[in-house]
């Protein structure tokens, strides 16, 4: 028994939960708006919100209103919105030229939101998906994703959003060896401030589905992803993953999906002890939501719950759908 722990009724653990002010002295993890980062989709045109089937109350938005939306997240104090554009087909090709284009739809909405709202940190997606006719994260050849060739396209994409104005990249591909190509071009051009938030610990997911409509990526992949994202079954490999990032100049770690794999949350922080992030993704998003909007269980409970489980869990944040309504719920009363 714990050296501390005298037999009932010495300890009667109830004490301490019999009341709001004892339970709010005793808790030991805390959900604040300063956790939260909030994924924008952002799509061409001028004064659009396209609602998407799939996540009920997030629109993929023209750049004018991705420059109000992250207008509200400052004025609420969330630290960072993450951009992810929807690529009209046209532009997407075997090549992915788009992705590295200095004037695409996400450079583009990057400095806009950089003039107007110079106080919220942008992050950035760094993959050939949006751009790639077959919905892969990297070039595809006879049916093989090519590593070093996306690694270098890569870096051109992530030094155009570092141009752009980005402040943290994100790289969602999970090829070998781009953190730390990327981190040499970025030294190399005077970029020594941006900052990586490597994905380092993906997944190969169901729970990504909403997303891939959100972008427009759905109906177009080939195959799955199963060759560069993780086995569910694995974990120790997690760990490995982010040792070898960490080690190529990353600054930040995530572990995607988020609730699926708490455990490796927690194994990540207790490991390394770095910043370390959990990204709710779409398809934890919808599924709340999707309960929530038919009365199945109390959506913001459901919400604040995921949430604070990836604190505990020791995530020091979360990228989250939810992030506005959150950031909205934990405001203090005017
Ligand atoms: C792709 C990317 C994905 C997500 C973020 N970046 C999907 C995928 O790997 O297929 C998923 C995010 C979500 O589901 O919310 N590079």
């Amino acid at each position: 028994m714990h050296p501390t722990f005298a037999p009932f009724p010495a300890t009667r653990l109830r004490r301490t939960r019999r009341s709001a002010p004892l339970r709010d002295l005793c808790q030991e993890n805390v959900l604040t708006v300063k956790d939260l980062i909030w994924p924008i989709f952002i799509r061409e045109g001028q004064d659009v919100a396209e609602p998407i089937a799939s996540m009920p109350g997030v629109f993929r938005l023209s750049i004018d209103k991705a420059v109000r939306a992250a207008e509200e997240a400052a004025s609420l104090g969330i630290p960072a919105i993450c951009l992810f554009p929807y690529t009209d087909i046209s532009l997407k090709t075997e090549g992915c030229e788009e992705a590295c284009n200095p004037e695409n739809l996400t450079n583009r909405a990057i400095r806009a939101i950089k003039a107007e709202v110079p106080g919220i940190a942008i992050m950035t997606d760094i993959a050939l998906d949006p751009y790639n006719i077959n919905g892969h994260d990297g070039f595809v050849r006879d049916g093989i994703i090519l590593n070093d060739e996306t690694v270098e396209a890569l870096v051109k994409m992530a030094m155009a959003q570092a141009d752009a104005g980005a402040d943290i990249l994100g790289p969602s591909d999970m090829m070998d060896g781009r953190i730390g190509a990327m981190r040499a071009a970025l030294e190399a051009a005077g970029h020594t401030d941006v900052a990586i938030l490597s994905y380092s610990a993906k997944y190969a997911s169901a729970f990504y589905g909403p997303f891939r409509d959100a972008v427009g990526a759905s109906g177009l992949l080939t195959g799955d992803k199963k060759t560069y994202q993780m086995n569910p079954g694995n974990a120790d490999e997690a760990l490995r993953l982010v040792a070898r990032d960490l080690s190529e100049g990353a600054d930040m770690v995530m572990i995607k999906p988020g609730m699926p794999y708490l455990d490796i949350c927690r194994r990540v922080k207790d490991s390394f002890g770095v910043p370390t992030y959990a990204y709710q993704v779409s398809g934890e998003y919808a599924m709340i939501r999707g309960a929530a909007d038919r009365g199945w269980i109390d959506g913001d409970r459901a919400m604040l719950e995921s949430l604070l489980a990836f604190k505990r869990a020791g995530c020091d944040g979360i990228l989250t759908y939810f992030a506005p309504a959150v950031a909205r719920m934990l405001a203090p009363a005017a």
